[in-house]
């Protein structure tokens, strides 16, 4: 077979590629050694700006198959008829930690979905978890900040990551969930995924609903102790990517089965829990499950920088039929996503393959740019309206009105009925076993136990305590104990 030749990147054919060239034997390099200079320059922009949050995952595609009729519910084409099947791409990640950290630390992993479907792509951008810290997103940079490095001791500090929550008692909820045995997932295989969010559904006739994502894992749920953790991951810090690597080249295809809570939209007002604060969920005993289809991971991507660094997954990308709800997180994250990907990838991100539009195609006029690598439109005209038969608007809204009272301004989230910071945290707490709350306790009281302020382990103390006595007589004993 013969050799293929090495290049450069406009293609000449490249004459030596261990030695630079020099002054003669032994002198200075010179500058008119095209291949060296290149080769230096290019390795210098090898790397873009990571994501601010979930620096660190791993993705792969897929299939999502319908198996059982959602369409009293919502016109989305996707999910129009059972056995109907749309291809996806599916990222799953760590959150606070930068792109080289460990895989099995105690942090939400993301759980972020990207259905091909023929009326665009849908974007459902979820964790592992189905709560969350906090239910404004004023609060996002600062919660991220204390979770993240500190700027000046360069590393994570037990003092910022409480003295957040011990301002936030609506995190409460979801720090006994973090804490708790799902924590540290086995691997991204063995864990669920949650929307979290409340998000709206309209049918074919306009009808509104209000509906919540849970992916159910087929493998069973996995988790890590503490102490297995971190003997993992001073093994192998890549743990979660080398699991789900390993498993889709085996034929192993790990799987999920998609359920949906639905809430009638007229029922949103009056019900116990506001429907739209991230920190809470709806009992099923409220909202049952129903069983709408069938996630499947069956490849691995090709380049790990191409597809799963370049991914671009935005809440905001809906498909009609599917709409946000007034969560004021969403609404948030409905502007952070696209804006974040014109910083770290550039305007025409969506034109890279693992974000372009498989099942449809993009029609509109934006155009140029960055990195704008296709015709964009040949001769179509860049402009709208216009006569010569460029694409047009549908009429048709992607998703039902909803109806908005009252007046502008910076309000806290109204208060249903059953709404508190801590009672659905009591509930949590209270459904453990007592090996499990031990477990939680103990995890708590590590890392409260480092703050170095009385004041606020005491603020955390008593956010444990309301939400159950003896989760907070616990939580101060055993802090207690080993700060003594
Ligand atoms: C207001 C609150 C939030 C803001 C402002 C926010 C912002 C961001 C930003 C800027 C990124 C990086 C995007 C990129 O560079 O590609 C990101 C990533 C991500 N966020 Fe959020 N986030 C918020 C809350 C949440 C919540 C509640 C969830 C889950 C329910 C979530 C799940 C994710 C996931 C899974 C990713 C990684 C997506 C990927 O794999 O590329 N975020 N977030």
């Amino acid at each position: 077979m013969s050799k293929r030749v090495l290049t450069t990147e406009s293609g000449a054919p490249v004459a030596d590629n261990q030695n630079s060239a020099t002054a003669g034997v032994g002198g200075p390099i010179l500058l008119q050694d095209q291949h060296l200079l290149e080769k230096l320059a290019r390795f210098n922009r090898e790397r873009i700006p990571e994501r601010v949050v979930h620096a660190r995952g791993s993705g792969a595609y897929g299939h999502f198959e319908v198996t059982d009729d959602v369409s009293a519910y919502t016109s989305a084409n996707f999910l129009s008829e059972v056995g109907k099947k749309t291809e996806l791409f599916l990222r799953f990640s760590t959150v606070a930690d930068s792109l080289g950290g460990a895989d099995a630390v105690r942090d939400p992993r993301g759980f972020a979905v990207k259905f091909y479907t023929e009326e665009g792509n849908y974007d459902l951008v979820g964790n592992n978890t189905p709560v969350f810290f906090i239910k404004d997103p004023i609060k996002f940079p600062d919660f991220i900040h204390s979770q993240k490095r500190d700027p000046f001791t360069g590393k994570q500090e037990a003092d910022n990551v409480w003295d957040f929550w011990a301002h936030s008692p609506e995190a409460t909820h979801q720090v006994t969930w973090l804490m708790g045995d799902r924590g540290i997932p086995a691997s991204y295989r063995h864990m669920n995924g949650y929307g979290s969010h409340t998000y709206q559904w309209t049918n074919a006739q306009g009808e509104a609903f209000f509906v919540k994502y849970h992916f159910k894992t087929n493998q069973g749920i996995r988790s890590l102790s503490a102490d297995q953790a971190a003997e993992i991951v001073g093994k192998d810090g890549n743990s979660h990517q080398t699991d789900l690597l390993q498993s889709i080249e085996r034929g192993v295809y790990p799987s999920w089965t998609l359920y949906v809570q639905v809430m009638p939209a007229a029922e949103a007002a009056d019900y116990r829990f506001n429907p739209f604060d991230l920190t809470k969920v709806w009992p099923h005993s409220d909202y049952p499950l129903q069983r709408v289809g069938r996630l499947v991971l069956d490849r691995n991507p090709d380049n790990v920088f191409a597809e799963v660094e370049q991914a671009a997954f935005s809440p905001n990308n809906f498909v009609p039929g599917i709409g946000p709800s007034p969560d004021k997180m969403l609404q948030g994250r409905l502007f952070a996503y696209a804006d974040a990907h014109r910083y770290r990838l550039g305007v025409n991100h969506t034109l890279l393959p693992v974000n372009a539009p498989k099942a449809t195609v993009a029609n509109n006029y934006g155009r140029d740019g960055f990195m704008a690598a296709n015709a964009q439109g040949r001769d179509a005209k860049n402009y709208e309206p216009n006569s010569f038969g460029g694409p047009v608007e549908t009429g048709l809204p992607l998703s039902a009105p909803l109806a908005i009272h009252g007046y502008t301004g910076t309000h806290e989230a109204p208060a249903h009925t059953k709404d508190d910071d801590f009672f659905q945290a009591g509930e949590l707490y209270r459904l453990m076993s007592e090996e499990e709350k031990q477990r939680l306790v103990a995890n708590i009281a590590g890392g409260l136990s480092q703050v170095s302020r009385d004041d606020i382990i005491e603020k955390n103390i008593a956010h444990f305590a309301a939400a159950d006595a003896d989760y907070g007589k616990r939580v101060e004993e055993a802090v207690r104990a080993l700060r003594d």
